[in-house]
């Protein structure tokens, strides 16, 4: 069943927060701990978006806080020289899926209005997104991110810029990593407005 439309639009950063903070559009509220809105700079020129809590973070109510965290972490500060206040991180869904599975439709559907205002309200100028669930759910698109990273996308006033999941890159290992960063320096050129 399609989750009932909710209008945003009138929420700033602050009441957004506080409006899914006790979300029960889907059935993720029921098993979570806490929702995780997303962590970095509401002005934020550079958004990262990721698939949905795991373990540590619907215990920290932080997004990307566990070993694929620590990656990305890494790999913000290595390739563009960043840390995790001078960007910002959410994901497509806000609260844990039980035994980590993939989101269900129903559930990013019933998240979307609060990831479309969150994008509306950072405004930022490149979003990368993290992995097949999140690029598929960004550019509606059922391809792969294989076949769908080493390019940019143009996407409403913004660039996106798709790569792996980091726990994709922590299973894969080396070959990945590397991509992961050329997709970082992707971004980090779409951010200096040059192109490539
Ligand atoms: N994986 C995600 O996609 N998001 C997180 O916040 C943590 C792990």
């Amino acid at each position: 069943m399609r989750p009932a439309a909710l209008d945003l639009s009138a929420l700033d950063f602050g009441a957004l927060a506080t409006e899914a903070s006790g979300c029960t559009r889907c059935e993720l509220a029921s098993t979570r701990t806490t929702v995780v809105f997303g962590v970095g700079d509401p002005h934020a020129r550079l958004m990262f978006v990721g698939e949905g809590p795991g373990r540590d973070e619907d215990l920290s109510g932080q997004p990307f806080v566990g070993r694929s965290g620590k990656l990305l972490d890494r790999l913000i500060a290595e390739e563009l020289g960043m840390d995790r206040t001078q960007c910002y991180i959410a994901n497509v869904v806000m609260c844990r899926p039980p035994q980590n599975r993939d989101p269900r439709p129903a559930e990013m559907d019933a998240c979307r209005p609060f990831l479309e205002r969150k994008i509306a309200l950072i405004a930022p100028e490149v979003i990368v997104s993290l992995g097949n669930v999140a690029t598929r759910a960004l550019l509606g698109t059922p391809d792969g991110i294989r076949s769908l990273r080493g390019r940019s996308y143009p996407f409403g006033g913004a660039v996106l810029v798709p790569t792996y999941h980091p726990a994709a890159a922590l299973r894969s290992g080396g070959e990945v990593v590397a991509e992961m960063r050329a997709d970082l320096v992707r971004a980090k050129r779409a951010l200096a407005g040059t192109p490539g």
